[in-house]
């Protein structure tokens, strides 16, 4: 075998860089970093039931299999799973042919898909985009039809429509968040960095061909122009500045400490970014409802239905969920068609998207083509299945979906955008430090909090420096936090909404299963390096004179901060250090 390349000559001759040296070594490579828990993935389970414990290793991943006879009986994909509406690509009706609906099942389930790759308990990979969504591209390329382009289309939009500095979490179907700089950049978030949470491909909709139906337990079914919605003399009207924010916001936070269950879509390692706050023009649902003549017979419950589609337990179907009608009645549900002065970008909904206030994002349905009035809250997965805050104690082997509460209303949340996590920062005794907060169901953030010593005391951030109060809306903050430390410095930021509600101080104590709703109060380690301390100033004049390099912090101090001279004096000065009875 060939011996490995050598890359630093002077460093490498001192490794054992040749297999002939390692013909000794029994234990695998990677054998200390799974021992210190830095490769979980790799750990054997213990089973200790028995007389001896038996160590049950990771399954060797199956290898895939396909019955092509199987699925040649269901049929020719292009006729079965075809565009259901002319000029909407990438969309298939499935929730109106449950027929279709089997068909695609037997599809799925007549051939084995590799396993994901593993993320939660290994390193994520530093890849952008950083997963890839592998199955879920499978899947649609294996029903094919109207679906086989999802994929390929949907990410030509995500790069005509987002910023180039996008953090691809997961490429399909597609999330997206903006880097920590830009997040709270502006109080108002850019169409192309707000962040994008799909659960499919995103179907390309002609307006002109657009039109939705509002059906179920309603007086009278009718159909929707946008044309008819957009005519003010039927509707009148409004224009909101909404925050929407995904439930998996910060879910990193929560996977550092203890990864928990899912695939890649639905545990995608959120930052701080899986929020944004936009201006949305559209109607209140209530006047739409109105127009066809009220909820009759028990209605009670408004299910959307999202023209995309999901996958879930080898099932496909449309992105459906619902909310319940007291929050209609309230004008707290929009049907929106304007984002930021815009028409709706084709990756946040175009052309009609829902817009529920002070909800999960879940709820604010994208390509919507119609609403139905129902008596209970839909049994849709995305709505029972999924965004379920379990309890703590509830793990893989016990939940059920009624252990967890359907999550609705955000509670207060607060994250630090800057400075990050392990950043030395050099300062006059401030470290400026900048984030938002975020309250649900219609609270707003009345007071900022920030420690600098790991959440014992705690300073206001000054109201002036926290952008406009809104009811539906974030608060963008900025602050000079004094720090008189020189070293590290624990960073913590919590916030109190108008209800006096406040966050956890630990990930730990909100830690949940599902990583969804990561609300403790947001901690960042910073190196702090503090110019007012006289030794500080003279040591960075130093380096600056000298021309030496400053970074890393790791690298050991160049310039002594103490002559043997000055060191015998302090001893002769001072008792030693042992003392003699
Ligand atoms: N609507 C449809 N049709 N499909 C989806 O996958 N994702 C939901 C919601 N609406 C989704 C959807 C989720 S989980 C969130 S957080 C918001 O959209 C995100 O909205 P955005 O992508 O416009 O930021």
């Amino acid at each position: 075998m060939a011996t490995p390349k050598v890359i630093h000559p002077q460093i490498n001759d001192y490794l054992p860089n040749t297999f002939e040296d390692l013909k000794d070594i029994k234990n695998r490579p990677d054998e200390w970093k799974i021992e210190q828990g830095l490769s979980g993935a790799q750990l054997p389970f213990i089973d200790q039931t028995g007389k001896e414990p038996i160590a049950i290793h990771p399954s060797k991943p199956a290898v895939p299999t396909k019955d092509d006879d199987a699925i040649k009986a269901v049929g020719d994909p292009n006729e079965l799973f075809q565009m259901e509406r002319p000029g909407w690509k990438g969309y298939v009706e499935w929730e109106a042919y449950p027929e279709k609906k089997k068909q695609g099942h037997k599809i799925l389930t007549s051939q084995n898909f590799p396993p994901n790759p593993e993320f939660q308990m290994g390193p994520i990979p530093d890849t952008n985009p950083v997963l890839p969504g592998t199955h879920w591209k499978m899947w649609h390329h294996a029903l094919g039809g109207e679906l086989t382009d999802v994929p390929e289309d949907s990410w030509k939009t995500v790069l005509k429509e987002k910023h180039p500095e996008m953090l691809h979490l997961l490429q399909f179907p597609y999330n997206g968040e903006p880097p920590k700089r830009l997040v709270t950049d502006k109080a108002i978030t850019p169409n192309s960095l707000h962040f994008v949470r799909n659960h499919g491909g995103i179907p390309l909709i002609d307006q002109d061909k657009f039109s939705f139906t509002m059906d179920g337990l309603v007086k009278n079914p009718t159909e929707f122009t946008l044309a008819d919605l957009m005519d003010e003399s039927r509707f009148p009207r409004v224009e909101k500045y909404v925050t929407i924010q995904c439930s998996g916001t910060r879910r990193i936070e929560q996977i550092s400490l203890y990864p928990g269950q899912g695939d890649e879509v639905p545990q995608a390692p959120w930052a701080e970014g899986a929020i944004g706050t936009a201006k949305y023009v559209g109607i209140s649902l209530k006047k739409v409802i109105k127009a066809c003549g009220g909820l009759i017979n028990g209605g009670k419950h408004l299910e959307f239905y999202g023209a995309d589609t999901y996958f879930k337990d080898n099932e496909v179907m449309n992105y459906l969920v619902s909310v319940p009608w007291s929050k209609v009645k309230a004008n707290e549900v929009l049907l929106a068609w304007e984002m930021n002065g815009e028409p709706l970008p084709a990756i946040h909904g175009y052309p009609l998207r829902v817009v529920v206030l002070g909800y999960i994002g879940a709820r604010s349905v994208k390509w919507l083509y119609r609403i139905k009035a129902i008596e209970n809250p839909t049994l849709a997965p995305v709505q029972s299945k999924e965004y379920l805050y379990f309890n703590q104690q509830i793990g893989k082997f016990n939940q059920s979906p009624v252990d967890g509460i359907q999550i609705q209303e955000m509670p207060v949340s607060s994250a630090i955008m800057s400075p990050w996590t392990k950043q030395v920062i050099i300062h006059n005794g401030k470290i400026n430090c900048k984030g938002w907060a975020y309250s649900g169901g219609g609270r707003w953030p009345e007071r900022v909090e920030l420690s600098a010593d790991g959440g014992f005391s705690w300073y206001a951030v000054p109201l002036e420096n926290l952008s406009e109060k809104r009811k539906w809306t974030w608060r963008t903050w900025s602050f000079d936090l004094p720090c008189d430390v020189e070293g590290w410095v624990e960073i913590v930021c919590r916030c109190w909404d108008n209800s006096l509600n406040t966050q956890p101080l630990t990930v730990r104590a909100a830690w949940n299963w599902g990583l969804h709703v990561t609300s403790s109060a947001h901690r960042i380690s910073v190196y702090s390096v503090n110019k007012t301390r006289a030794k500080t100033a003279e040591k960075l004049k130093k380096f600056a004179e000298t021309g030496s390099p400053l970074a890393p912090l790791t690298w050991p101090e160049e310039f002594p901060n103490i002559t043997w001279d000055a060191y015998k004096k302090f001893w002769a000065e001072n008792e030693p250090r042992d003392v003699d009875e």
